[in-house]
């Protein structure tokens, strides 16, 4: 992990949020080569999820929103992490990492060594043992665990801990200047409420019928402690959630699940080109499982701090749907056309974090050969598509050709063509190779008797020789 932050960093992925500044903790922001590739996998995944499907429309909420949405949701009665404080070095660190962290480096030895506990069951603790979490239990269990296993600090070692206390995550806004406007809105802590809240202004202003799936993509803001990998978890992140609606009278909700899996592990894998051993799904125990959920599911992936949720999906009935009619005090339904009955759908949740998607195809794509460090990132969402390099910088007939091989280039592939000049040609393939760049092409002398230039592959550092006039097509049916 530590190379691959350097390498983030270097290359312009990603920098610690307000660092002129001394930093915010877990914020980032983005350079222009990982702006690129977040665009390009956000892009990615609405094509597949909205604009080539028939059953899916998007939309695009405000982040500021009302108070009274997060009060339906739960969130603010229950959107809360348990954290505790080491009274000695002042770190503040959620309890339920600590314990997991502690869970992973420490299951063997544990199995055989179970302390009798007074407030955590054998088959809870035999659990968290096997599975390596804890999600789910009170505060009160986890600091008995803490206290019973006598966890230390992880900055000073020391076993001096506060008791487990819990913050909610949602960032209240000031609105206005009028006192009393105080806490009266929240900044979104998923985009999820979004599709309930306007989910009857879409019913009434599209032709959509059940089922049928609104989408969106955008921030959301969670007022959390991380363990500090990289954009793995932060305050402010990008999440691509569905609410998949549906009649569960007409439609079979685990035919549903099973199809939303395998579209999901299907664009990891194929549309990001994620490597498979890579991959798994965790379903939810009874105790992590929210009340109203028939059934939750994580697709992890194995980042280099182990396998960690992805893209969760969850099968939330009409819980939703029904807090809103209920709160807001308006009828949320969509009429059965055959039947003219009001239908109260049911959801079938599939929400994804859209950094961590970002994250993933970094660490799966990181190959370090010989003297070169290598992103194998799929060309589809590469930052850069096609690099154009002169040989020599200082031969004006070669810049020339070679500017005019780039212009060319740039009209017809859709997607970033760069321009390279600096160094030598090595150093050129070695930066292109440290950003993802799938091929190089280089003018040279014979471009400048026989229109034919060299285009290295990054993957394979095989190259071949080709005319101009074919190079456009070269690279467009690649991409296709
Ligand atoms: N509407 C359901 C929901 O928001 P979630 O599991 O809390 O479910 C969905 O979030 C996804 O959003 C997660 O699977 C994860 O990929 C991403 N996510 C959640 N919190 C995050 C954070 N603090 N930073 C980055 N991504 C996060």
């Amino acid at each position: 992990m530590e190379k691959l932050n350097a390498l983030l960093k270097r290359r312009g992925f990603v920098y610690p949020g307000s660092e002129l500044y001394g930093g915010v903790a877990n914020t980032y922001d983005y350079g222009p080569v990982g702006t690129e590739l977040l665009r390009n996998i956000k892009n990615l995944w609405w094509k597949v999820f909205v604009q080539k499907r028939d059953d899916m429309v998007g939309l695009d909420a405000s982040l500021i929103s009302h108070h009274k949405i997060w009060e339906a949701s739960g969130h603010v009665a229950s959107f809360a992490d348990a954290l505790i404080d080491c009274k000695s070095c002042k770190t503040r660190i959620r309890a339920d990492h600590l314990i997991e962290e502690y869970l992973d480096l420490n299951s063997e030895e544990l199995k055989n060594k179970q302390v009798i506990t007074e407030k955590i069951t054998k088959e809870e603790l035999k659990n968290a043992i096997e599975t390596k979490k804890v999600e789910g239990w009170t505060p009160e269990k986890m600091e008995e665990f803490i206290t019973v296993y006598a966890l230390p600090c992880p900055t000073c070692t020391k076993r001096d801990w506060t008791s487990v206390r819990r913050f909610n995550q949602l960032f209240p806004v000031q609105l206005g200047i009028v006192e009393g406007d105080q806490g009266s809105a929240y900044l979104r802590g998923e985009t999820a409420q979004g599709m309930f809240v306007d989910f009857d202004n879409v019913v009434s202003s599209t032709r959509v019928r059940l089922p049928f799936g609104i989408a969106q993509v955008g921030k959301s803001f969670r007022n959390e402690i991380t363990l500090g990998n990289s954009v793995f978890r932060t305050i402010e992140f990008e999440q691509g959630e569905i609410e998949y609606f549906f009649d569960p009278k007409k439609e079979d909700w685990e035919k549903l699940f099973e199809q939303w899996k395998n579209a999901m592990w299907g664009f990891v894998q194929y549309s990001l080109g994620v490597k498979e051993d890579n991959l798994r799904w965790r379903e939810h125990t009874d105790e992590e499982r929210s009340f109203y959920s028939k059934r939750t599911e994580d697709l992890e992936y194995n980042f280099p701090f182990g396998f960690k949720e992805l893209w969760g999906l969850a099968y939330r009935a009409d819980y939703d749907l029904k807090q809103h009619i209920a709160y807001s005090g308006k009828e949320l339904f969509i009429v059965d056309p055959d039947t003219n009955e009001k239908v109260i759908p049911h959801v079938i949740e599939p929400a994804a974090g859209i950094n961590r998607l970002f994250l993933m195809v970094l660490a799966d794509s990181y190959v370090e050969e010989e003297e070169r460090t290598i992103l194998k990132l799929n060309p589809k969402i590469a930052p850069y598509k096609v690099a154009v390099f002169p040989l020599l910088k200082n031969k004006p007939e070669l810049v020339e050709k070679a500017r005019e091989v780039y212009k060319m280039l740039h009209e017809r592939i859709d997607g970033i063509v760069v321009w390279d000049d600096r160094g030598n040609i090595g150093k050129r393939y070695l930066s292109q190779d440290e950003v993802g760049t799938p091929w190089c092409v280089t003018v040279d002398f014979d471009t400048l008797t026989g229109n034919i230039v060299t285009i290295r592959d990054r993957d394979s550092a095989k190259q071949e020789r080709i005319t101009i006039d074919e190079l456009a097509q070269y690279f467009l049916s690649k991409l296709s």
